[in-house]
């Protein structure tokens, strides 16, 4: 397969859609292996279950026996007590997760263990435990509730279930924060500034109470009294894929469409978010596409891969992202390592978290669970 193809997907602004689909360019060889794949499928039956994220390409989605968000997939991976094998069709995270929230006897496996996060990988156990003691430093016993954002390592998320705080999603980072204000003075999230910085201006928590904890810097960059005032102290991670979007995107969108609806990410920036009609997880994207109308234009700033399966799904609307923007780590997942997989079942493909993280981490994921 011409892979570069991939990559010069133009959208066709006189039919106002994209010319060509990147799973439309498949191999022989792929397809061969898709079907493979499908005949396995059904010889494992419910021993065996595919969880898909939305970020996934298109034939890797089909094969899904569930396809949804983090929050959605992890429900899942939770519930599926019959399935001896989980094969997680996503990235680092999403597989610890599925393995914090499965049982003993469940093995889960990353088609690509090389397929990380690299927001996840911005807090490390050993600096979040250097930056919690600083800012306590600060404070004369005012509690501080820690909430990691699911895109964290399973360390991070045991550091949060240790002491007192909770797991969210970019589908319930509001709800998990209010709650936190009910059991302490001050959120610390981690790692994404972004979804940090929008949870908090949808709480109406004033800019001057939001404090960015810069590592590198003494006391993360603030006085002592920045400290003290704050609500919520924020890590100074984000996601690259996200953060390709400018503002300057957004307005060049007023030259090209006369009528649109603009949807973002919340990893996306606040200046971004400001200007958008509707912000959400990926979840809250692929519904806000099932209840438009045909012939709305909807503008998508998000993972290319979601807004090419949406585009494709929905061919009555206009569907457009807001720049063409690929997660290189969920698209580490191909046909080839799936196959791999799902015939051999290697063991250097299994993800396990150790005992101590797991079970603290489990208390933070519960805790956000408990929020349905
Ligand atoms: P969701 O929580 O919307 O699934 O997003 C996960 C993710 O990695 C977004 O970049
Ligand atoms: Fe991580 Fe961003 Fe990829 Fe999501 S889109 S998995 S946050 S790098």
């Amino acid at each position: 397969m011409d892979k570069q193809k991939y990559y010069k997907f133009e959208i066709d602004y006189n039919t106002n859609h994209f010319n060509e689909f990147p799973h439309d360019i498949f191999t022989n060889e792929e397809k061969d292996l898709y079907l493979k794949i499908k005949k396995r499928k059904e010889e494992l039956g419910d021993k065996l279950v595919i969880l898909a994220h939305h970020y996934q390409s298109k034939w890797i989605t089909e094969l899904g026996d569930f396809v949804g968000d983090s929050f959605q997939l992890s429900k899942e991976a939770s519930m599926m007590k019959n399935a001896e094998k989980i094969i997680f069709a996503g990235v680092h995270f999403m597989a610890e997760s599925a393995d914090i929230l499965s049982s003993d006897k469940q093995k889960v496996y990353l088609p690509n263990i090389k397929a990380g996060c690299p927001m996840a990988d911005m807090t490390s156990l050993q600096d979040l435990e250097f930056a919690w003691e600083e800012i306590h430093k600060n404070l004369n016993g005012e509690k501080i509730i820690p909430i990691t954002y699911m895109n964290s390592t399973a360390e991070v998320k045991a550091f949060c279930g240790a002491h007192g705080g909770a797991v969210c999603t970019s589908s319930n980072a509001d709800k998990i924060f209010e709650w936190a204000f009910t059991v302490g003075d001050k959120v610390m999230f981690m790692p994404d500034k972004n979804l940090g910085m929008n949870t908090a201006n949808k709480l109406g928590i004033p800019k001057n109470e939001q404090v960015l904890y810069d590592l590198s810097k003494e006391n993360g960059g603030h006085t002592k009294e920045d400290i003290k005032n704050s609500k919520v102290i924020l890590w100074n991670g984000y996601c690259h894929v996200h953060k390709f979007f400018s503002v300057e995107m957004v307005k060049n969108l007023k030259e090209k469409y006369d009528d649109y609806k603009l949807i973002v990410h919340p990893e996306a920036s606040p200046d971004i978010v400001a200007l958008a009609d509707g912000i959400g997880s990926t979840k809250y994207i692929v519904d806000y596409v099932k209840a438009s109308k045909p012939g709305d234009t909807i503008i998508i700033g998000t993972e290319i891969n979601l807004v090419y399966r949406l585009a494709e799904e929905y061919k009555d609307r206009n569907i457009f992202p807001l720049r063409k923007s690929l997660c290189p780590n969920m698209y580490r997942i191909n046909m080839v390592n799936l196959y791999e997989t799902i015939m051999d079942f290697p063991e250097e493909r299994v993800i396990t978290v150790g005992d101590k993280t797991k079970a603290n981490a489990k208390k933070a994921l519960d805790r956000m669970l408990e929020f349905g």
